[in-house]
């Protein structure tokens, strides 16, 4: 059965000047997506693990972290005491995906799958067992405020096909607004990350709001 639909904000779009009032701005969060980049999977550096601590320090809402690093093993045992409810890696990131997704839900949280614009869906057809998301990517990673690539919608709808009847999140994550999230669910997503869009708006809550309100 489909779940009601998260929304999650990405802090990327945040002003880190002023994070602790940031995070009062989203309080209506379903949960906090958090993107860690290391300068060598993306060509971005962001920021590392610590940042998850600290906003873990001014609110409950569950943390997602979305990892966009070359050795996602070293920052997963970095985070393994803050036991993020969810931890996704790249696709192309693990030469040894499965071991990877294991020790993620070892140390307690739940194992999200991010897939490129341009990775084919198969790739984790036999891991479906062994995670609780899949992200699909609807921009190439690295940068906030880019477009949404429209043929991301037939893979959110192959990739919904493939998880029929499992308790599987499918995340979609880059150039979501609330023009196009009602397209974006309809195909089938049921966790929506979103930067530029909340944060940019006058008033971030109201935003979320609207958005999970088109899509319920
Ligand atoms: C991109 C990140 C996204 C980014 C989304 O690599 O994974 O989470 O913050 O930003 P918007 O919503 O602005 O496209
Ligand atoms: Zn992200």
């Amino acid at each position: 059965m489909k779940q009601p639909t998260a929304i999650c904000p990405s802090i990327l779009a945040a002003d880190f000047s002023e994070l602790g009032k940031e995070l009062d701005r989203i309080s209506h969060a379903d949960a906090i997506h958090i993107d860690i980049m290391d300068g060598h999977f993306v060509p971005n550096i962001s920021f590392g693990p610590m940042l998850a601590y600290a906003v873990r320090k001014t609110t409950n809402t569950p943390l997602d972290i979305h990892l966009m690093v070359t050795e996602p093993e070293a920052v997963i045992m970095q985070l393994a005491p803050l036991k993020p409810e969810y931890i996704t890696v790249h696709y192309e990131s693990c030469v040894h995906l499965q071991r990877v997704v294991s020790a993620i839900r070892a140390n307690g949280s739940k194992a999200g799958v991010a897939l490129n614009p341009h990775t084919p869906i198969e790739g984790i057809k036999y891991l479906l067992a062994d995670i609780d998301l899949i992200l699909v990517m609807s921009v190439n990673p690295g940068y906030g405020g880019q477009q949404f690539i429209s043929s991301m919608l037939t893979k959110i709808a192959d990739v919904h096909q493939m998880i029929q009847g499992r308790n599987i999140r499918l995340q979609v994550d880059g150039g979501v607004t609330q023009d196009n999230v009602g397209r974006i669910v309809q195909a089938g997503a049921d966790m929506i990350v979103a930067g530029s869009a909340i944060f940019t708006a006058e008033h971030a809550n109201n935003y979320i709001d609207t958005m999970r309100k088109t899509t319920s």
